[in-house]
C-alpha cells in the first residue's frame, strides 16, 4: 500500500533567471517526459505546462484518465487553456468547437448546419501518449513531424519510467526546480561528483574537509552506465543515519537517455530509491523533478517532511549554483571537460550523439574503474 504525499515542493527561486537563459541544445523526441507532478489535479482539472518547446494541456477525465494536448487550436491556434473542460471534452473558447483530450478526435463543431458536408470526427487535436506514475503525468513527445501517437494505436513505445520499489508498502515524496540553462548543463550537473564538497558542503551533509579520494566501477546498460553497488560514501550524514540498522549498505546509480538516474539504497529489508529526471521545457531551459519512495524508518514520524526538508535544501543548492552558472553561459564561453571526474558527462554526450544519429558505439565497452576526489 502506498502512501502519497503528492503535494509539490515548489523550490525557493523556482523559474529564477527565467528570460534570460543560455545557449540552446538539441533535444531527444520520441520518448516519455514527466510533464507535470500531481497527475494534472484532480478530475475535470487541467494544468498547462511546456515540454520540449511545446505548450501542453494537461488534464484528468472525470473517469480519472490523464490526458496531455499540445495547448492549441487546431481551427485559428488559440490556446485550448483558455476554454473550458468540462471532465469530458474540451471546448475551444473561440468557437465552441470541443475536442476528446485523449485522442484529440474533434467531436463538435458548433457553427456546422445541415448544408456542410465537414465531418468533425475527421479533425484531430494535436494530442499525446499520457501515463500516470508516481504522481507524474509522464507524457510522450513524438518526433517533430511524426504525426499524432496515441495509446493502443500499436504504435511500439518505449517503457514508462518509475521509481523502483522493493515493498508493499512506502512513502513517497516529489521535488521540483527550474534550472534556466539547457538540458545538457542540468544532466552533467546531476551526474558530476566532484561539486558535492563544494555546492553541498553542510553539518548534515558533508564538510569540504572531509574530501578523499574514491574508486568507482561502472559498466554499460543499455543507453547508459551503472555505477556498481558499492559502500556509500561514508563521509555523507544520510547513510551514517541508515548505518543505525546495522546491515551493510549498497547503492547502486544508473544513468540512462534520455534524461534519468535512478538512485538505489539497500540496507537489508529497508531501501530508499529515487528517480531523478532533467527535463528540457525548452532547448535552453530545463525542470529537475525528484520522485523518491521509501520504506526506511517507515513508523517513524515526522520522516516525510524532514526527508522533504533536507531534500528540497539540497537540490536548491544546486538550482542556486546553475542559476549562477546560466549567468556565465550567457556569455558563450569554452568549457572543458577533465579526467575522470567529468568522464560520466562525456559518456553522456556520447550516449546522446549516438541516440540522435541513430549510430556510434555505447561509450563503455566494458567494466571502467574511474578515480577522482570528492
Ligand atoms: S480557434 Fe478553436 S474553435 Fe476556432
Ligand atoms: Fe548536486
Amino acid at each position: 500500500m502506498e502512501e502519497r504525499l503528492s503535494e509539490l515542493v515548489q523550490l525557493a527561486g523556482a523559474g529564477m533567471g527565467a528570460g534570460a537563459a543560455g545557449p540552446a541544445t538539441e533535444l531527444i523526441f520520441g520518448d516519455w517526459y514527466p510533464a507535470v507532478g500531481g497527475g494534472g489535479g484532480g478530475a475535470g482539472k487541467t494544468v498547462t505546462t511546456m515540454l520540449l518547446g511545446i505548450p501542453l494541456l494537461v488534464g484528468r477525465k472525470r473517469d480519472g484518465t490523464v490526458f496531455a494536448m499540445r495547448d492549441l487550436c487546431p481551427h485559428r491556434g488559440i490556446p485550448l487553456s483558455a476554454g473550458w473542460f468540462d471532465g469530458e471534452t474540451v471546448m475551444c473558447k473561440y468557437h465552441g468547437w470541443e475536442f476528446e483530450p485523449c485522442g484529440g478526435q474533434c467531436v463538435k463543431i458548433p457553427s456546422l448546419t445541415s448544408h456542410d458536408g465537414l465531418e468533425p470526427t475527421k479533425i484531430y487535436a494535436m494530442s499525446y501518449p499520457c501515463v500516470e506514475r508516481d504522481g507524474y503525468a509522464w507524457v510522450y513527445v513524438p518526433e517533430p513531424g511524426a504525426g499524432r501517437v496515441t495509446l493502443g494505436d500499436g504504435t511500439e513505445l518505449p517503457g514508462v519510467p518509475e521509481v523502483p520499489k522493493f515493498s508493499e508498502r512506502y512513502r513517497s515524496a516529489h521535488l521540483v526546480a527550474d534550472l534556466p540553462c539547457n538540458v545538457d548543463h542540468g544532466i552533467i550537473g546531476l551526474m558530476d561528483p566532484a561539486h558535492g564538497p563544494f555546492v553541498h558542503q553542510a553539518w548534515w551533509w558533508r564538510s569540504r574537509a572531509s574530501i578523499h579520494e574514491k574508486t568507482k566501477h561502472f559498466e554499460p546498460i543499455a543507453e547508459g552506465f551503472r555505477m556498481v553497488a558499492h559502500a556509500p560514501s561514508g563521509n555523507s550524514a544520510p547513510y551514517k543515519l541508515l548505518g543505525v540498522y546495522g546491515e551493510p549498505i549498497l547503492t547502486t546509480i544508473d544513468f540512462v537517455l534520455p534524461n534519468r538516474r535512478y538512485e538505489t539504497i539497500r540496507c537489508g529489508e529497508k531501501w530508499f530509491a529515487s528517480l531523478t529526471t532533467v527535463t528540457p521545457v525548452t532547448a535552453s531551459t530545463c525542470r529537475i523533478d525528484v520522485a523518491a519512495a521509501w520504506n526506511v524508518f517507515y513508523h517513524v514520524p515526522f520522516v516525510t517532511p524532514i526527508a522533504k526538508y533536507f531534500g528540497a535544501k539540497f537540490v536548491g543548492q544546486d538550482q542556486q549554483t546553475m542559476v549562477e552558472q546560466a549567468q556565465g553561459l550567457r556569455s558563450n564561453p569554452g568549457l572543458m571537460l577533465i579526467d575522470d571526474a567529468d568522464k560520466p558527462a562525456k559518456w553522456y554526450f556520447a550516449l546522446k550523439q549516438a541516440r540522435l544519429k541513430g549510430v556510434g558505439e555505447h561509450p563503455l565497452q566494458g567494466p571502467v574503474t574511474l578515480h577522482w576526489r570528492s
